[in-house]
């Protein structure tokens, strides 16, 4: 039901990487050819390609970009280069772990392949980003199967952020269970909210809902208590950025202010996350490092001066909601529900790849 790709790679090694330029989004769909690795650092910090999992995408191609030319048949010294390029993309944006995660799996990958000619580790780390771009979609669908489970006809449905197709590889973690539900021809209604400062909600959830047919309304990020209690949302399902190991979690800006009204009004709040957004390295959301952005995005969106010049802006890009507002992750190994610790940990055991 997605009909766009958010991103993707072009021809061979010597190809490039191709993906939608969502600043310009809902005026203009421009794609964007990227050929180095500067151009794709560029693309993440300053969110044309944005989402946890298509960052994850991103700097994965993005480390093909960065050592495909680099002129050695030294193993060490390639890999000192990987090891750069990894350094390089992970300064982008610091909140999604989906980015540390695809740039460590192409450095386990170099660092398996020890020994190997370096031609031929190239051409493997190119085939290693397009498996996680691959793995991606299919991942998103199976969180969609899962996700649909949950919606019920008649139903009003509220999302932050955008959580959808433009920020994976195909579907979608949020916007999955509603492509899904709407596939299994249930009838339902998605409240998007605008998610201020950079409108994620207003310009690309409500973009990519209306084209693919799912009945969508917009509002402003400060009239969600007021559909709540106008009894109109009888669910809210949005992404994760990273999941910590107690289940608290980083999301977009107001993210916590809706799981807080959410639990007000005894509407259920799902958390739609891949495991590569699973970080069970931290052991509770205090630990999450949080992106502060460019004063001018508040002040002057979109070109538009809205406060006077000089006023002082704090900007975080994010905010950790605590796993007591949560009433279950939907993943694709299943819908794991309290005690979180316990039920994430068992995503990463053996048996849940089965
Ligand atoms: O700053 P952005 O647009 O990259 O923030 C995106 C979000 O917060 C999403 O909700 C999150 O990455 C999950 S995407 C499936």
């Amino acid at each position: 039901m997605t009909t766009f790709n958010t991103i993707e790679w072009v021809g061979g090694l010597d190809g490039y990487a191709r993906l939608i330029d969502q600043t310009l989004l809902p005026n203009e769909f421009r794609l964007l050819d990227v050929h180095d690795v500067e151009t794709m650092w560029e693309a993440i910090k300053t969110l044309r390609v944005r989402g946890a999992p298509a960052i994850g995408i991103a700097a994965a191609m993005g480390m093909v970009l960065a050592t495909r030319n680099v002129q050695t048949e030294d193993s060490a010294e390639f890999r000192a280069a990987v090891d750069r390029a990894a350094q390089y993309l992970n300064s982008a944006r610091p909140t999604a772990v989906n980015l540390f995660w695809a740039t460590q799996r192409m450095q386990r990958l170099v660092a398996s392949m020890e020994g190997a000619p370096v031609q031929a580790v190239k051409q493997r780390m190119l085939d290693e980003a397009i498996a996680i771009l691959e793995e991606d979609a299919a991942v998103c669908r199976a969180i969609g199967e899962y996700g649909a489970q949950l919606i019920e006809d008649g139903q009003g449905w509220l999302t932050h952020c955008n959580a959808g197709a433009l920020a994976t590889a195909r579907w979608g973690t949020a916007t999955a269970a509603f492509y899904v539900a709407m596939e299994q021809g249930k009838r339902f209604h998605v409240y998007a909210d605008e998610t201020r400062p950079l409108l994620q909600g207003a310009r690309l959830t409500t973009w990519e809902l209306q084209r693919a047919g799912v009945p969508v309304t917009l509002i402003t990020d400060n009239m969600a208590a007021t559909v709540m209690a106008q009894g109109r949302v009888q669910g809210v399902i949005v992404g994760a950025d990273r999941v910590t190991a107690n289940g608290d979690f980083a999301n977009k800006i107001g993210t916590l202010g809706v799981a807080i009204l959410a639990k007000e009004f005894g509407i259920p709040f799902y958390v739609a996350v891949p495991r590569s957004t699973i970080d069970l390295s931290l052991p509770d959301g205090s630990g999450i490092p949080i992106e502060e952005r460019k004063p001018e995005e508040v002040t002057e969106g979109f070109g538009k001066r809205t406060a006077p010049a000089g006023v002082d802006v704090y900007n975080p890009a994010f905010d950790v909601t605590p796993h007591r507002y949560v009433t279950a992750f939907v993943t694709e190994c299943g819908i794991v529900r309290p005690p979180f610790a316990e039920g994430l940990r068992r995503l990463f055991s053996a048996q849940a790849d089965k």
